[in-house]
């Protein structure tokens, strides 16, 4: 891997980042959006996408070029950025997906490397395989070896400023994502696309979208730009974002528009079906729908698809305004409450909490509790792996979620998801969370297995909990040996407190 990357601000495993592009003299600010201009086909010109949307880059692709008999030469002749009247960095596809799609293309890695670098595109791709998922293990290998001789092709091929992408694949097997992911972190290429998720995505596989992500950047590591290659819907920006995907490239705005179709960030909608412009944008508050369906279609179709990247580009903005913020992970919980396959992608990404606990920030503005998923967090297990950090003091310490209570050594204080913590950590993140008063079953059950872990790590110190009418799924859930008291049937005293209360009555938010 070459060094064109700096990543600048983290949540999850997402980030804000800068990628420099040589080429293109221009450094693009990430996560970005790479709209996609089909030359033949395009309904934006992409002048128009730089000066409304302010877009620092988009993608082509090459191979369109290179087969074409109108554009081929105009592109040798004037180069991109002329032809398509672009000044930001344009990357190029090498037609992998016209070989995934059609099964054969007339141009190997060399060649049309060479072609991309000739026609000026700022970063190129190899011929990679778009292995689909679920195909076998041994066609998922073979294909991997075959996209993996193609990154070593590149790296002999002198393209001299132009970035070249290292497409990582293998399919639905995680162990193949990770090693092509540290295959291509070890060339010396420079952008790195997890490869075919497209189909995953057309099938609303977000979970295993996810999983291929998760693996495909274990073996990257942090330090690599990684563009998920043809995802270009809003409503999973914010989920591909938390994974640590830095480049999108939208096809979507145009295909669906094509198609009268109108992008949300909650999904798809007909123009057909709507009575209602939920929106925003200048196409929105200018025109109602039926003004938009009585278009001439050429129209129709430059309407939609305006639209469709103002939603695309808003939904960024707001991605990155979170993630700067500390709440992206609010955010992705929020998206995944307008589809049950982003939900399911959700929860395969709290199946890597570890993952992005690595890279999540230890301090951020507030940790907001919003659903049953938010207990399994990064933050929350950050707590229970640091609770061998934490000195407990006395033989007999009380763990709850009412007041201090003397008669015990220590008191420390109980807070589903989180379980126990001492008093003084009270207001530091992730502790000084807002917890709703209703919390799910999953709440307490977290918070219980934060007490086992205390319990395990402190295998001499008799512990007490209280808590206040916790579910028997949770209580059931606590070691051997703990002794509970239900602080909402406690009414006095006990014998030996000082206190006017021997376990707290009040709840302390
Ligand atoms: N576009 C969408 N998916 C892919 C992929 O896997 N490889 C390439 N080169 N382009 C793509
Ligand atoms: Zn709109």
């Amino acid at each position: 891997m070459r060094d064109h990357f700096e990543v600048r601000d983290q949540d999850a495993a997402g980030r804000i980042g800068e990628l420099e592009v040589p080429r293109a003299g221009v450094t693009v600010e990430t996560p970005a959006l790479l709209p996609v201009i089909n030359p033949h086909l395009q309904t934006i010109p992409p002048a128009e996408i730089e000066a409304e949307f302010g877009a620092e880059i988009l993608i082509t692709n090459g191979y369109i070029f290179y087969n074409s008999d109108d554009y081929r030469d105009r592109a040798l002749d004037e180069g991109l950025h002329d032809l398509l009247d672009f000044s930001g960095a344009i990357m190029t596809d090498s037609g992998s997906f016209q070989l995934a799609e059609y099964g054969d293309i007339s141009v190997d890695t060399p060649e049309i490397l060479q072609f991309q670098h000739d026609i000026g595109s700022d970063i190129g791709t190899p011929v990679d395989i778009p292995t689909p998922p679920d195909v076998s293990r041994e066609q998922a290998e073979e294909e991997l070896a075959a996209t993996q001789k193609a990154l070593e092709t590149a790296e002999g091929v002198d393209v001299g400023e132009m970035l070249v992408n290292a497409p990582v694949q293998g399919s639905t097997y995680p162990d193949l994502r990770e090693s092509a992911g540290s295959h291509a972190a070890g060339t010396d290429l420079d952008v790195f696309p997890v490869g075919a998720v497209v189909p995953l995505m057309n099938d609303y596989r977000y979970d295993d979208m996810v999983d291929a992500v998760a693996a495909a950047k274990r073996g990257l590591g942090p330090a690599a730009p990684v563009h998920l290659f043809g995802a270009g819907h809003p409503m999973m920006f914010a989920l591909a974002v938390a994974m640590g995907c830095d480049l999108f490239d939208s096809a979507a705005y145009a295909l669906y528009a094509r198609d009268d179709r109108y992008l949300t960030v909650r999904g798809t909608e007909q123009l057909a079906d709507l009575d209602y412009l939920p929106c925003s944008c200048p196409v929105c508050t200018d025109h109602d729908p039926d003004e938009i369906r009585e278009s001439d279609d050429d129209h129709r179709e430059y309407l939609l698809a305006k639209h469709n990247l103002h939603i695309t580009y808003e939904e960024l903005r707001r991605v990155k305004q979170a993630l700067r913020t500390g709440n992206l992970l609010e955010l992705v919980d929020e998206r995944a409450r307008s589809h049950p396959a982003m939900l399911d992608g959700y929860r395969a990404l709290l199946d890597h909490a570890d993952q992005l606990e690595e890279t999540d920030p230890t301090t951020k503005d507030a940790f907001f509790h919003t659903s049953a998923e938010s207990s399994r967090r990064p933050e929350v297990l950050r707590h229970h792996q640091r609770l061998d950090r934490l000195a407990v003091d006395g033989q007999s310490v009380l763990l709850t979620e009412g007041e201090n209570n003397r008669r015990f050594d220590d008191t420390w204080r109980l807070v589903p998801p989180f379980g126990p913590f001492p008093r003084h950590l009270s207001k530091t993140y992730p502790l000084n969370a807002q917890v709703p008063e209703r919390l799910s079953r999953e709440a307490y059950e977290t918070a219980a297995d934060g007490v086992t872990r205390l319990v395990e790590l402190n295998p001499d110190v008799a512990f007490t909990v209280g808590h206040f009418s916790w579910p028997e799924s949770a209580l059931d859930q606590l070691p051997e040996g703990v002794d509970t008291i239900n602080l909402d049937e406690e009414d006095g005293p006990g014998p030996e407190s000082q206190e006017e209360n021997p376990a707290g009555e009040e709840r302390e938010q």
